[in-house]
């Protein structure tokens, strides 16, 4: 396989334009603030940034409820700023992927209206209705608890549309050609004004059969097949990123069998299992997760993300298990939202210990696949449960001690900036933790250079070895004759583990640190983890960088 497949060791940094910089002072984060953040994006070593919604939108789901599909919210900017933007992550090296929302529109968008307005506008059809209240009107909730219903009746079009999110959010009928050549078009759109792709929203619902009569939808893979040979046939390194938290047998599905649909997918099982091994201090979920995950076509790859913008989704845990998480990361009512999720930020998830955020970052950095970072995680930011369901989690980036944490002039910001208790901007911000060497930031920046040189994570084949010591994960990986060996200690004691690398005789280089190893030939190694410790090793010495070179 060519190396030059860039998403497939790439480190991903997602954000919003709307909470990350304000240039104008107008309390809302714009294209010229993300601009002229890209050095400290560059710096950090962020290879792609994926850019949360930035069209016109109502705003009524951050963005994800989009009024027009070829344009930047003028809040944020305009076209020219975007492309600005586009120009100086390039400049850097940097690629950018943008969310794509198609599997529904904002009900203010101009097709909603026609479609609503005139039974025979050319728009109609392009949603879904029902004359009829369908039967199952009050099933396949995503925001259980917020919302009550999939189908709401439109007064103006007599009729009830579909909606899997939010009543504002009326499907679009995907399986329309119409609606289909609309969504290659804006994928073009944004392919020619520079970036390389997109993290393609709620794809298991773009795919799935609509409509009244639909019982048990089935999903038309066919479309994501149209979709990657559009993009490539435009760019040919252009990728699509699914958000589909499916169960592993139905991953293979989006991938495809051949590897001819999409290119990445988030790794939702190895997320959930990740977070129920931290919680109950085993590497076993982890194991079985990487296990259940291993097989993928040629040319794919894993996005692996610990927190996002939405609720940590524990949906597919088994009821004791999803406790055992709520218990040891969001035991209160209002850390958890639609009886599935935790929404709280990685931080305070943690109680601020940072020998544990390092522990689930350097999962995230080892597992396999490749890693999304989430803006001020990398400072280890709070959030503000006041702020309604996933909003908490999403309050504007702290970027130094200045008033609104440097993040806007303004005293109105778009959303609250943190400001109080241990994790205000005070006491927690990007250019505090710039200036010293133990920070969080400076860590991070150090584990992604050191990640970088590690290209075995991204292509080469993993084992999981034994340590004889359940709480202790050792997971290797080999790669043209190279291996690398991580190890980490879920538990919060210290632990003595024995193990053989399958590589008899070679020494452990610590890449981290000190804690280099060297064994006669046939013995087991011994390595003593502090408690939450990790260790990154190269297996076999120090001619690695010499050996890759002469491939
Ligand atoms: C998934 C997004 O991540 C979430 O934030 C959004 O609310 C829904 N899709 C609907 O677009």
């Amino acid at each position: 396989m060519i190396e030059d497949l860039w998403y497939k060791n790439a480190v991903f940094y997602c954000l919003s334009v709307e909470t990350f910089m304000d240039s104008n002072g107008d309390g809302v984060g714009d294209f010229e603030g993300l601009t002229r953040r890209l050095d400290y994006l560059h710096g950090l070593g962020i290879t792609a940034i994926w850019l949360m919604p930035f069209q016109p939108s109502p705003g009524k789901d951050d963005g994800y409820d989009v009024t027009d599909y070829y344009d930047v919210d003028p809040r944020y900017g305009t076209l020219g700023d975007f492309v600005e933007f586009a120009h100086g992550a390039k400049q850097r090296g940097m690629r950018v992927i943008i969310d794509l929302v198609v599997n529904h529109t904002s009900d203010q968008h101009p097709w909603f209206q026609s479609a609503r307005s005139d039974p025979k506008s050319p728009y109609r059809d392009w949603y879904v209705w029902s004359k009829k209240k369908p039967a199952n009107a009050d099933e396949g909730m995503v925001f259980p608890g917020v919302q009550k219903t999939t189908w709401t009746r439109d007064a103006k079009a007599g009729e009830y549309y579909f909606h899997r999110f939010y009543e504002h959010q009326p499907d679009l009928n995907t399986a329309n050609p119409h609606v289909q050549a609309e969504i290659l078009k804006i994928m073009g759109f944004w392919l020619q004004l520079g970036v390389s792709g997109f993290r393609m929203d709620a794809v298991p619902f773009v795919i799935a059969e609509k409509g009244a009569a639909v019982t048990e939808p089935k999903q038309q893979f066919g479309m994501l097949r149209l979709f990657r040979q559009f993009i490539q046939w435009r760019q040919g390194d252009s990728i699509v990123l699914a958000e589909a938290n499916v169960t592993p047998e139905e991953n293979i599905n989006y991938f495809g069998d051949d590897g001819d649909r999409l290119q990445m997918m988030f790794n939702f099982h190895v997320n959930q299992q990740l977070f129920l091994a931290l919680a109950q201090e085993r590497a076993e979920p982890i194991v079985k997760a990487l296990d259940d995950t291993r097989h993928l076509p040629d040319g794919a790859q894993w996005g692996l993300h610990l927190r996002n913008h939405d609720e940590l989704d524990l949906g597919r845990l088994g009821e004791e298990e999803r406790e055992q998480v709520f218990a040891a990361f969001g035991p209160e009512e209002t850390h958890q939202l639609y009886h599935r999720g935790i929404r709280r930020r990685l931080a305070p998830m943690m109680d601020g210990d940072l020998r544990r955020l390092k522990l689930a970052y350097s999962l995230m950095f080892t597992l396999p696949g490749v890693p999304v970072v989430r803006y001020g995680d990398e400072i280890g930011m709070g959030d503000d449960l006041s702020l309604p369901e996933r909003y908490c989690a999403r309050t504007p980036m702290q970027w130094s001690d200045e008033p609104q944490g440097g993040f806007t002039k303004s005293d109105k910001p778009v959303m609250p900036v943190i400001a109080d208790g241990p994790y205000g901007y005070r006491y927690l911000n990007a250019a505090d933790q710039r200036r010293d060497a133990d920070s969080l930031l400076n860590w991070l920046e150090r584990l992604i250079r050191m990640r970088k040189e590690m290209p075995e994570v991204a292509w080469g084949a993993h084992t999981a070895l034994d340590t004889g010591t359940p709480e202790v994960l050792a997971l290797r990986y080999d790669w043209r004759n190279n291996s690398v060996l991580f190890l980490h200690n879920l538990s919060n004691s210290p632990r003595e583990i024995a193990f053989r690398t399958g590589r008899d005789g070679a020494p452990l280089i610590d890449l981290l640190g000190h804690d280099h190893r060297e064994v006669e030939k046939g013995e087991a190694f011994r390595v003593l983890m502090e408690p939450y410790g990790l260790r990154w090793y190269r297996v076999g010495g120090l001619d690695y960088l010499l050996r890759r070179t002469e491939i």
